[in-house]
């Protein structure tokens, strides 16, 4: 069978997601699939093409599929293990890399829930400062390893184990600290697309009743480890918990702004700890 009688039989999926299954089954570039139609496939890789269609129909997401999610235009290795980077966590990086590009000498920054590691991998790759990454999933921080090496980064970036901050023991001394914590509300669940409450963690996605679960308990503790004028930036599922995190972090002495992602949802919060309360 040729490519082209491929992407007009095989039904369910879209078009781009066609081609980028047919570049992963058959180790070539998507240009490469659209500019050789005719090319015929063997009986072999028919058979590979066939079964992750089939995965791809019933919901595992693309991604996971192809082991591979772009973010910040570099490609990220991705298994279950992690969520799949979202688009609107660029802004996230964008921000701290900005924010330690003003700062002088060699600030410590520390990525809190890194998950596959694109936060605090693109901060270590775009600034070259060093980044101390965390979560509490030893297979998520696998991935993150393994991403650290192929971005280009592995001595700039490390992996520790850690339910949030308990592993840093030392009365920290932490410039910037950013984190993508898990925030959708118990009662969200439900209602979340079928693709990503069938494969993706639960531990990467559930904050508890207001989804806020995790920040609480960060924002607890960040006193400990953040120096003054340090600061905290996270992403949050909406005006809603914008407001609920923010009020948490004027209580603690931050002064905090709010920025929307692409859609004008409020996404990212920005907080400087003054420390003057
Ligand atoms: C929403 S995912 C974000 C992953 C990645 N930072 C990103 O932006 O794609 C949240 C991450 O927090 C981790 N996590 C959940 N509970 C945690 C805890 N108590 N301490 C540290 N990490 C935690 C999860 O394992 C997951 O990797």
């Amino acid at each position: 069978m040729t490519i082209s009688r491929f992407i007009s039989e095989l039904n369910g999926i879209t078009w781009i997601e066609k081609i980028s299954l047919l570049s992963f089954a058959l180790s070539k570039k998507k240009e490469e699939i659209l500019i050789r139609p005719n090319e015929t496939v063997t009986e072999e890789k028919f058979k590979f093409i066939k079964t992750i269609f089939e995965e791809r129909k019933n919901g595992r997401p693309l991604a996971y599929i192809i082991n591979s999610k772009e973010f910040f235009s570099e490609e990220f290795f991705v298994n279950e293990s992690v969520l799949i980077p979202r688009p609107e966590t660029e802004i996230l990086v964008e921000e701290a890399i900005n924010i330690i590009k003003d700062m002088k000498g060699q600030p410590n920054i520390m990525d809190v829930g890194t998950g596959s590691g694109i936060i605090g991998i693109m901060i270590a790759k775009h600034t070259g400062i060093n980044v101390l990454c965390l979560d509490i999933s030893r297979e998520a921080l696998r991935v993150a390893s393994k991403n650290s090496e192929r971005i280009g980064v592995k001595g700039k970036t490390f992996f520790v184990c850690s339910d949030l901050l308990e592993a840093i023991k030392e009365k920290g001394n932490f410039h910037v600290i950013v984190a993508n914590l898990p925030y959708v509300k118990t009662k969200e669940w439900e209602h979340l697309m079928k693709d990503v409450r069938d494969y993706e963690p639960k531990l990467a996605l559930l904050g508890g009743e207001d989804g806020l679960d995790l920040y609480r308990r960060l924002i607890r503790v960040l006193e400990r480890v953040i120096c003054e004028k340090g600061w905290f930036l996270c992403e949050v599922g909406g005006a809603e918990q914008a407001e609920v995190v923010s009020e948490m972090l004027i209580q603690k002495g931050f002064n905090v702004s709010k920025i929307k992602d692409y859609s004008g949802t409020e996404r990212i919060i920005k907080a400087q700890w003054i420390n003057s309360l």
